[in-house]
């Protein structure tokens, strides 16, 4: 706390005491994706359009996303909008003052429900940003991932134990002002940090090699249309084919692609075949399944078909029109016992 107060960086939104919750949470959405230099002169100008939480709420939406143009992330000013329209209409104007609640406001996590609680409340509350788990990673010579669930909640513990009790809101501020400038990434400036005496990883000299991040890798999102074919007793299901993915198991009617292409194009499919679907109205549904190496973004429409007397013969091999009471006996791929369950 003594460095802080020596070294702290002089911020536009710091600068009010006891700080504006309405304040420190603008300044804390901004600067989530953004560097603190580009944050500031955005916050003052915000800040003159929109300066409290009344004023906000009654802007239009045009006008919000104007003022935050060039920030980028523009769900961050909508979602911003709602909470506070939400905040005027449940609490009165007010910032409730408890996680719970907080956390219920539309695009406020964890970290931003800390740093208000904190920051504007004195409550004893942890903001465990970027920063701090490297300072933290690095005091503890946590040498684990410090982008999994398990290590942020280690070390969230671990800055609990050690927070001011009576500045907890300058305590949490202390600890992003170390990381921002002394407790840096790569090569940190052990020189001038008022924890280096203190510091594991320095005393085994891995400062500069923790934090570990190692960030999940991207899968590509394929867009599935699905579509639950149904007679009156009768599933419509197709047998996969006996090579990659899913192979062998049974599956509802689907092609890859979304929206009025994958309908027209599984329409067309299923007319090839003699089956002729109509959609059961106001039936969609969006499920996801999440494969290692991609995701299926599937949307689900419940159809209904006619099947006469000759249907079966009319099929060609791997489908099969299946009597509702003997889909247990059929090994559905997971993404479609998925589907079977929510219907
Ligand atoms: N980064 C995010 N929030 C911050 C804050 N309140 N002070 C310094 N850096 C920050």
């Amino acid at each position: 706390m003594d460095w802080y107060d020596a070294h702290k960086r002089d911020l536009p939104w710091r600068t009010e005491s006891p700080r504006d919750p309405y304040k420190v949470w603008v300044s804390e959405i901004m600067l989530q994706q953004t560097r603190v230099e580009a944050v500031k002169a955005y916050y003052t100008n915000w800040m003159e359009h929109f300066p409290d939480i009344p004023s906000l709420a009654a802007a239009e939406e045009d006008e919000v996303v104007r003022q935050w143009q060039g920030l980028g992330y523009y769900s961050r000013a909508r979602n911003l909008h709602t909470a506070v329209r939400e905040i005027m209409e449940t609490y009165g104007g007010r910032v409730p003052e408890t996680r719970e609640e907080i956390r219920k406001l539309k695009g406020i996590g964890d970290y931003t429900a800390g740093a208000i609680l904190s920051m504007a409340y004195g409550k004893r509350e942890t903001a465990v940003d970027g920063n701090v788990l490297r300072v933290f990673a690095r005091i503890y010579n946590i040498e684990e991932n410090i982008l999994s669930a398990k290590v942020k909640k280690e070390i969230t513990e671990l800055v609990k134990a050690r927070q001011d009790a009576e500045r907890p809101g300058d305590f949490n501020e202390a600890l992003m002002d170390l990381g921002a400038t002394v407790c840096i990434p790569g090569q940190p400036r052990c020189e001038a940090c008022p924890l280096s005496t203190v510091c594991k990883a320095k005393a085994a000299g891995k400062e500069s090699s923790i934090p570990l991040r190692v960030t999940k890798k991207e899968v590509p999102v394929e867009p599935v249309t699905v579509f639950v074919v149904r007679t009156g007793e009768f599933y419509l299901l197709h047998c996969r084919p006996t090579k990659g993915l899913l192979a062998g198991m049974w599956e509802f009617p689907n092609c890859v692609g979304e929206g009025g292409q994958g309908k027209t194009a599984l329409t067309a499919e299923l007319a090839a075949i003699g089956v002729r679907v109509e959609e059961v109205p106001g039936s969609v549904k969006q499920i996801r399944h999440v494969f290692s190496h991609k995701i299926w973004q599937m949307t689900v429409y419940k159809v209904s078909a006619e099947k006469d007397a000759g249907a079966d013969s009319r099929l060609p091999s791997g489908w099969r029109w299946v009597p509702v009471t003997e889909l247990a006996d059929y090994n559905l791929a997971g993404p479609h016992n998925k589907i079977l369950s929510l219907l």
